[in-house]
């Protein structure tokens, strides 16, 4: 086997979709040529939803791959910032948030009603896989305390009934 044929077969390319590709071009875009590196947070986002919520060793590799960096610049990333997972995850992530704002105004009491109605603590994933609860830092929406995030949306001034309310509208 040729060198060439080597690192070929070593690439990682092909586990990003077109789609995916196609969203990581817009990041890139965003940056002058010679920034390609800082699409690296919005790339690792498009590729962690292209895989059910969760980032591969394989999948950050590709990222390094796609934007010329070194795989451990990638991992350094992923690791540090909360919004990446590196372990599967359920359907629907709640990402709720325990800071001193939303503390304040009874997160206690949202992840006490989470707990009691998932059968999960935080951390956990449901058995049938459908949620995962997590525990997050202030997500800056501290103004509708206590809250909680799911996908792109920010659920605000969050009560046992309007968290029902919201559950039950999940898929
Ligand atoms: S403290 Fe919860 S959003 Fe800021």
């Amino acid at each position: 086997m040729t060198m060439a044929q080597h690192n070929k077969a070593q690439s990682k390319l092909g586990l990003i979709n077109e789609a995916s590709r196609a969203d990581i071009d817009r990041w890139i875009a965003k940056y002058p040529p010679e920034r390609k590196r800082s699409a690296v947070m919005g790339a690792l986002r498009v590729v962690q939803d292209q895989n059910k919520g969760y980032l591969t060793n394989e999948l950050m590799d590709a990222v390094a791959e796609y934007l010329d960096l070194p795989p451990i610049a990638v991992y350094e990333v992923a690791t540090f910032y909360s919004m990446y997972e590196l372990e599967a995850v359920g359907k629907h992530k709640i990402c709720v948030c325990t800071n001193i704002s939303c503390m304040l105004r009874g997160s206690d009491e949202v992840v006490a009603h989470l707990n009691k109605r998932l059968g999960i603590g935080l951390g956990e994933t449901t058995n049938d896989g459908r949620f995962t609860l997590k525990e997050v830092e202030c997500l800056g929406a501290c103004v509708d305390a206590p809250m909680f995030q799911i996908a792109d949306q920010y659920h605000g001034k969050l009560t046992p009934e309007t968290i029902d309310a919201i559950l039950d509208g999940l898929d």
